[in-house]
């Protein structure tokens, strides 16, 4: 428990690791945002080039990378499918933290998928299967129509996984730890992966 003062102290961050440093300033924002410390930015580029960001959830996180759960067929489903790499953005306003990660996308395995669609509510589950998300909605009755058919479809049974809904991974390749300090002469520490672990360079604000 020693790195959340330790990140940005001379000589001592090449030895932290930013997956546990992470996870310590995550959890100081679990203590004190009001409203889901887990909404990150998540940003995308497809095969035209443009760039595109949307908020989503962290779920899961650890060495192996940074989960979140989505549609697979969505606009952003379709953009990590022609380019692989993502960038997510975490902002602690009442911290004044931020945190950028970015690296290599790849699915999560279909039981992992399974075993946290399950954990989900049963609303939550038939809107997975109502909503095609990001193609055009004619109105709010049209949705509305289509969960209620999903509902009467499962009955009291137990709602399966979309086969169009499931989770990806971002493994950090980078990850910047940015800090407000007075007179914007913040703080910014960025991990780089090497082969041998982790590089770290402090950085002007
Ligand atoms: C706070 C917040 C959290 C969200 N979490 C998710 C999420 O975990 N998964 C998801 O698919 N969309 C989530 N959304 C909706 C997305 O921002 C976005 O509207 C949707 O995924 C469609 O994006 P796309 O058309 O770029 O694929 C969230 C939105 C907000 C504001």
């Amino acid at each position: 428990m020693a790195n959340l003062d330790q990140v940005f102290s001379e000589g001592a961050a090449p030895a932290l690791d930013p997956i546990v440093v992470f996870g310590e300033w995550f959890a100081a924002a679990e203590q004190s945002e009001p409203n889901d410390p887990n909404t990150m930015c998540l940003a995308t580029v497809g095969a035209d080039g443009m760039p595109s960001a949307r908020m989503v959830l962290l779920k899961d996180y650890g060495p192996e990378g940074f989960t979140f759960y989505t549609n697979t067929a969505s606009a952003k489903g379709g953009e990590l499918s022609q380019n692989a790499k993502a960038s997510l953005c975490f902002y602690w306003k009442s911290l004044r933290r931020q945190v950028r990660i970015q690296g290599a996308v790849t699915p999560v395995s279909a039981a992992e998928a399974d075993a946290y669609f399950a954990s989900r509510p049963r609303g939550s589950q038939l809107s997975a299967w109502a909503s095609d998300q990001s193609k055009p909605l004619a109105s709010r009755a049209a949705l509305e129509q289509e969960v209620a058919e999903v509902e009467a479809r499962y009955g009291d049974g137990a709602v399966p996984r979309p086969p169009h809904w499931s989770g990806y991974r971002v493994a950090a390749e980078q990850i910047e730890f940015w800090l407000s300090q007075r007179s914007r002469r913040h703080d910014r520490m960025l991990f780089t992966r090497t082969a041998g672990g982790w590089q770290t360079q402090r950085l002007y604000p």
